[in-house]
C-alpha cells in the first residue's frame, strides 16, 4: 500500500549555521503521525544534514541532480555523488528547476533513468501554470508532463517514484489550491497510472501536494483519499510549523 510522506524542500535557503539550528530544532520534534518525513538542504549542507540526522527517522534528500554519471559537467552533481554520501532520493522536475533552468521534460526523463539505474527515489514534481488552469487545459499539461517524463519506464520502476503534484500558482504564493481541486488532479493523476500501468501500480504510488501547505491547511488537504502527503516550502524551514503538518495525518 502507498505511504504517506511529508518532505521538507528548503530550496535556496539556509546557510550552515542556519541549517544546524533547524537540525537541531527537528531533532526536537515528536512524531505523532504514520507519515515518513524527508528534507532537502541545498548541496553544501546535505553531508553535514545526513550526519546529523543518521540517528533520527528524518530522512535527507536532495533537491536535484545530473543525468550524467560524472564528467565535465562544471558545476553538477551526479547520482553517485549522492549515493556515496549516502542520500537516496532525490526531487526531480521541479517547478522552479523547468522555469529557470530550462530543464525539459526529454532532460527529466534522462535525469529519472539515471537516478533509477543508482537504485534512487525520486520525488517527481510537476503542475500547471495559472493560465493552464484558467484556459482548463490543466490536466492535459500535467498528463503530457507525466507521460513525457515517466511513461517509458516499465511499472516496477514506479516502486520508486513518487509524485508530487505542484500547480506553480500556489507555490511561494500563500494560495494553496483547495482541498477540492487537489483531490480532483490527484484523482486525475492515479487514474492517468492506472490507465497505462494498472490499477495496482497506481494505488501502490504516492502523490504528494504542493503549494503554500501550512499547519493551518495541512489537515484538510491531507484528508483527501488520493492526497498521500506534501511537499513543503516555506513552512518546512520552521521545525515547529514543519512538525505540525507532518502530524497533520
Ligand atoms: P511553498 O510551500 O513555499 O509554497 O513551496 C512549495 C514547493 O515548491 C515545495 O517544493
Amino acid at each position: 500500500m502507498r505511504k504517506n510522506i511529508v518532505a521538507g524542500n528548503w530550496k535556496m535557503n539556509n546557510d550552515l549555521a542556519q541549517t544546524e539550528a533547524l537540525l537541531s530544532n527537528l531533532k526536537k520534534q515528536t512524531k505523532t503521525s504514520n507519515a515518513e518525513v524527508m528534507v532537502a538542504p541545498t548541496f553544501t549542507n546535505l553531508y553535514h544534514a545526513f550526519e546529523a540526522l543518521r540517528t533520527t527517522n528524518i530522512e535527507v534528500v536532495a533537491q536535484n541532480m545530473h543525468f550524467a554519471e560524472n564528467g565535465a559537467y562544471t558545476g553538477e552533481i551526479s547520482a553517485a555523488m549522492l549515493k556515496s554520501i549516502g542520500i537516496q532520493t532525490v526531487i526531480l522536475g521541479h517547478s522552479e528547476r523547468r522555469e529557470y533552468f530550462n530543464e525539459t521534460n526529454p532532460i527529466l526523463a534522462k535525469k529519472v533513468n539515471a537516478a533509477l539505474e543508482k537504485n534512487m527515489r525520486i520525488i517527481f514534481c510537476f503542475g500547471e501554470e495559472l493560465s493552464h488552469r484558467k484556459s482548463g487545459n490543466h490536466e492535459k499539461i500535467v498528463e503530457d508532463q507525466i507521460k513525457n517524463a515517466l511513461f517509458h519506464l516499465k511499472a516496477p520502476a514506479f516502486k520508486n517514484i513518487i509524485l508530487a503534484y505542484e500547480p506553480v500558482w500556489a507555490i511561494g504564493t500563500g494560495e494553496t489550491a483547495s482541498p477540492d481541486q487537489a483531490q480532483q488532479m490527484h484523482a486525475f493523476i492515479r487514474k492517468t497510472l492506472a490507465n497505462q500501468y494498472g490499477q495496482e501500480t497506481a494505488n501502490n504510488t504516492s502523490i504528494l501536494y504542493g503549494g503554500s501547505v501550512k499547519p493551518d491547511n495541512a489537515q484538510e488537504i491531507f484528508s483527501k483519499p488520493d492526497v498521500d502527503g506534501g511537499l513543503i516550502g516555506g513552512a518546512s524551514l520552521n521545525a515547529n510549523h514543519f512538525f505540525e503538518i507532518v502530524n497533520a495525518f
